[in-house]
């Protein structure tokens, strides 16, 4: 099995990028301890604090965010970045190339029940040059469509991490002996049909009328327009239902609804939508609002949320004719 290291070097990619690619994979193995020592360690339950987004932060996601910025404002390619659990954006070193956008630790309402968690990434090159002045969110409001590497991992039975650098999606299984990341995937391919999808149906009563029209559809089964009975499930850390998605198909949404009409989305575009959504296009799965393609937003604010669904071509196609009000 190939290493990561001997997987790389085999991509040519630019040397700095392969470095800030090691940075977050050695990294990784630092929280996947700390998480895998779970209240061993005391890290587990919440603090007093909030985000930006107004969520009670869990200790493990400050200090699983702590763990990255300390890592990523040491690799010299990295100019600056933006994490879920930090406020504004983050500089780094004046000479960096990339803007790494991050989520420490997604699915964190899971780390209390032993439960999926995850990490996920996205690295944008650094566009403007900073003549004199400082590093400013402006430059990290590129669309998707930029990203020169995203990724995740996943803190499961086995921490894996699945990776494109724009040469589909590669998934690596972290060796707990050796503590290297190994090649076990080298071309994750989504089934463009599917009977399996994800949905927190607990929402349904604020979906708008195409979601509900919809998954309505899909409940009826064998009754339904497909003719086959679906299953359902819910992992509640974007990262596992992804991570299932990408090994044997499904489609995962997380749509708009009116719930709190000041929030009408729950991901966030440049560190959770971003990335999963280039994964799910490089293994031939699609990802879009409802309206648009994912990858074509331009973002207007590092924390800005959207509505996502994505997955197996076909079923997503599906689902955006409703929204399009052809069904
Ligand atoms: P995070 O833990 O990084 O804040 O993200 C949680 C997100 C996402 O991972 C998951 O799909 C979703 O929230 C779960 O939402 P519900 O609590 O509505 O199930
Ligand atoms: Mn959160
Ligand atoms: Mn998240
Ligand atoms: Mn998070």
């Amino acid at each position: 099995m190939q290493t990561l290291a001997q997987y790389l070097t085999s991509q040519s990619l630019p040397s700095s990028l392969e470095k800030l690619i090691f940075t977050l994979a050695d990294t990784s193995k630092t929280i996947s301890l700390a998480v895998r020592n779970g209240a061993l360690a005391g890290v587990l339950g919440a603090t007093e604090q909030e985000n930006i987004q107004g969520e009670t932060q869990k200790k493990l996601d400050i200090i699983t965010n702590d763990m990255l910025k300390e890592s990523l404002k040491a690799d010299l390619a990295v100019r600056g970045l933006a994490s879920e659990e930090e406020d504004h954006i983050v500089e780094a070193n004046n000479e960096g190339q990339y803007l790494v956008c991050f989520d420490p630790l997604d699915g964190s309402s899971n780390i209390d029940i032993n439960s999926l968690v995850g990490t996920i990434f996205s690295v944008l090159p650094m566009q403007k040059p900073v003549s004199q002045g400082s590093l400013t969110e402006q430059h990290f409001l590129q669309s998707g469509r930029h990203q020169v590497t995203a990724g995740y991992m996943l803190y499961g039975p086995s921490t894996m991490m699945a990776l494109t650098t724009g040469q589909g999606v590669q998934f690596f299984t972290l060796d707990p002996n050796s503590q290297e990341y190994l090649l076990t995937n080298d071309n994750v391919n989504i089934s463009p049909d599917t009977a399996e999808f994800a949905i927190n149906m607990s929402n349904q009563r604020f979906w708008e009328a195409p979601m509900q029209t919809y998954i309505d559809e899909l409940l009826l089964g064998t009754l339904g327009p497909r003719e086959k009975a679906f299953n359902m499930r819910w992992i509640a850390a974007m990262v596992g239902d992804v991570h299932r998605v990408l090994s044997r198909g499904g489609l995962f949404t997380y749509p708009a609804d009116h719930k709190n009409p000041k929030k009408p989305f729950k991901l966030r575009l440049m560190y959770e939508a971003n990335p999963m959504a280039w994964l799910v296009e490089q293994s031939g799965g699609k990802a879009s609002t409802g309206y648009e393609n994912i990858l074509d937003i331009e973002p207007e604010h590092i924390h800005q949320r959207v509505a996502v669904i994505l997955g197996s071509r076909n079923e997503v196609d599906i689902c955006l004719r409703h929204h399009q009000g052809d069904n």
